[in-house]
């Protein structure tokens, strides 16, 4: 076991923050060449900065998952640039609270075009690159709301749900082209997109201990244990195993 992605390009897209920025951080200290892929271009030039201070390779695409000439894009630029892909890491997502009474339409097809319609894209236009090199590796991140309900999450919950299986079919349907696709779903883990939660929240000291202490572990995950999750199944340490769901949540959705 040694996750080496030595001269591997990797795709990563929202790297640059949380989950994604540790994964492309680990890549590319496992050798790779990563294509950090994000909307916001200062904290994506952050994110390149600090792999070229480690000493690794990374560059920066700019694009939004949900639509389709974005994604058009950044594919055809990684291909110019490198020659081809091996890894792509749909980890982009976005969170929205809601019932169904309370959460706009515009808001349900928001989450829905990023965390499930942006995974189709991603996958649609890598896949199609991935197969003339002759095979890939793709690491979707789901969520543990897409393996059980959770209250007032609506939107969220069925994209990642959506996820799962997208993940699921994609893996039997390329499986013959040497194309790995495996799930990891996360529990919570502290990053701008939970600090948001918590601060937003009529007691963000209860709320933060509340979100700590409601699983087995009794606390929240870092960014660097979902990348280390989702370098095992990008790696060749994994390639025996296709269509996998991998909860890494301190315990909260075991039976
Ligand atoms: N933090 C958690 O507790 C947690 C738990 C389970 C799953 N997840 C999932 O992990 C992934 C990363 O979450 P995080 O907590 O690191 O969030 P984050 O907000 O820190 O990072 C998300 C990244 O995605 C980018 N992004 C959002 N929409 C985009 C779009 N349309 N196009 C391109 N980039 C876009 C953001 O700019 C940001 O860089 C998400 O898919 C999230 O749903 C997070």
């Amino acid at each position: 076991m040694n996750g080496n992605l030595t001269n591997k390009v990797a795709v990563i897209t929202g790297a640059s923050s949380g989950i994604g920025r540790a994964t492309a951080m680990l890549f590319a200290d496992s050798g790779a060449k990563v294509v950090v892929v994000c909307r916001h271009p200062e904290k994506g030039i952050e994110t390149v900065k600090r792999i070229e201070a480690n000493h690794g390779q990374a560059s920066l695409v700019l694009g939004d998952v949900a639509q389709d000439s974005q994604v058009q894009r950044l594919v055809k630029k990684t291909v110019a640039q490198y020659g081809g892909l091996d890894i792509l890491v749909n980890n982009a997502g976005i969170y929205q609270e809601g019932d169904v009474l309370n959460l706009t339409e515009a808001d349900w097809q928001s989450v829905l075009a990023t965390n499930l319609t942006g995974v189709f894209l991603c996958m649609k236009h890598c896949i199609a690159e991935m197969i003339k090199g002759g095979g890939g590796v793709i690491v979707n991140v789901s969520s543990e709301a897409g393996l059980v309900g959770i209250k007032n999450q609506v939107a969220y919950n069925v994209s990642k749900s959506g996820v799962i299986a997208l993940s699921k079919s994609t893996a039997l349907d390329f499986a013959a082209d040497n194309i790995r696709v495996n799930c990891i779903c996360p529990g919570r883990v502290l990053t701008p997109l939970v600090e948001e939660v918590i601060a937003g929240s009529q007691d963000p000291v209860a709320t933060r201990r509340n979100l700590s202490e409601d699983r087995p572990l009794m606390r929240m995950g870092a960014p660097e244990e979902i990348a280390a999750a989702i370098l095992f199944l990008a790696s060749d340490d994994a390639p025996y195993t296709l269509g996998a769901v991998l909860a890494v949540d301190g315990g909260y959705t075991v039976p």
